[in-house]
């Protein structure tokens, strides 16, 4: 079985070819991303117009590489796979509608895939966990706490009721100056910083409900920048790492509590799951590896080239669905948003 996923939600343009191994794992048989960073970088952070218009320009090409790499055309497709939200709309539009139009012209069919069941369900691709587990979903749009029972059978423990954690990397890092998308320049730069030189909040620790709230650490950042300015190279480096730590210490304690609420509704997970952009960041795998390893679990993170956007994760979960029988018309809607 082999399915083509298309990923054009933001701001990567990105086709994949993913296919199933004998022991029920998925495999990745291509996955190519052309990420439009370079046309963003002067505005500091996505224009959705220019987004749209980039991928036109390349989702054709795109997908016939997708499809060369893997070493099939069309006919060797069993399905085509699209995110079809929720995201930038213009830019959903280009990969659902090139996603539709392929599977017309093919004949094969269509599965149009929520881009964060996609995150969620990409460690069953790369590690092959079986169903219940804990998903840690933390991206540049979203933050919450899942307890995933089963393709789209998702419970929501918690989540945040202001800024998503990647969203609060790239507002620190922009008013540090620094350079777009922030998280792995704040992650860069905290390496060389002291995270206990500025005493941050830490949002609702503690709380008995596994929400988050980051616009308040994130404010507290700014002041402190204001209070010290003008800031030397050491004080970036120590105002990344005195944040940096304050999110690793939120998420580790947030989780915890997750896990807590999630036996109220299913049995024990069989893992512990990161995902989505942050998952690259290698503070919070820590945090959470060290959580996991109090509580008995298996921390799974995919590897970085499939934690932030890619096509081989909208593949996979074209692929779960449509074994399940669950396609598409071709009249699926493309929505900006789109709750799991
Ligand atoms: O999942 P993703 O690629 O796109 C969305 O669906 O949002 O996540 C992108 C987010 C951005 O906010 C980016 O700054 C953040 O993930 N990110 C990181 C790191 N790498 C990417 N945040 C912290 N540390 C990193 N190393
Ligand atoms: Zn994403």
């Amino acid at each position: 079985m082999r399915v083509l996923g298309i990923e054009t939600t933001c701001d990567e343009t990105a086709a994949a070819v993913v296919g199933l191994a004998e022991d029920g794992r998925g495999l990745v048989l291509s996955n190519e991303v052309l990420s439009q960073i370079a046309e963003h970088a002067a505005y500091g952070g996505v224009v959705p117009e220019i987004a749209a218009r980039a991928h036109v320009e390349v989702a054709d090409r795109l997908v016939a590489r997708a499809l060369a790499k893997a070493g099939t055309d069309l006919d060797g497709i069993d399905a085509i796979a699209a995110a079809a939200g929720p995201g930038l709309i213009g830019g959903v539009i280009v990969g659902l509608t090139t996603a539709k139009a392929l599977a017309l012209v093919a004949g094969k069919p269509l599965v149009a895939v929520n881009h964060l069941e996609a995150h969620a369900l990409t460690a069953r691709l790369t590690d092959g966990i079986a169903f219940p587990y804990l998903l840690l979903l933390v991206s540049g749009g979203h933050t919450q706490l899942l307890a995933v029972r089963g393709v789209g059978d998702y419970v929501r423990l918690g989540a945040t009721i202001d800024d998503a954690i990647g969203e609060a990397f790239d507002k620190v890092a922009k008013l540090l100056g620094l350079a777009y998308p922030g998280g792995p320049e704040v992650e860069r730069l905290a390496r060389s910083g002291d995270p206990e030189r500025f005493a941050l909040p830490r949002p609702l620790l503690g709380r008995q409900t596994p929400d988050f709230s980051l616009s308040g650490l994130k404010t507290a950042v700014r002041l402190e920048a204001e209070r010290i300015a003008p800031l030397s190279e050491q004080d970036v480096a120590d105002l990344c790492a005195s944040f940096q730590t304050a999110v690793v210490d939120v998420v580790v304690d947030r989780t915890r509590v997750a896990l807590r609420a999630f036996q109220a509704i299913a049995p024990r997970p069989s893992a512990l799951v990161v995902a989505g952009g942050v998952a690259a960041n290698g503070a919070v795998r820590r945090g959470l590896q060290r959580l996991a390893t109090e509580s008995g679990l298996r921390l799974v993170a995919p590897p970085l080239d499939l934690c932030g956007d890619n096509g081989a994760m909208i593949a996979w979960a074209g692929l779960e669905r449509f074994r399940l029988g669950l396609m598409d018309d071709l009249d699926a809607p493309a929505r900006a948003r789109w709750p799991l």
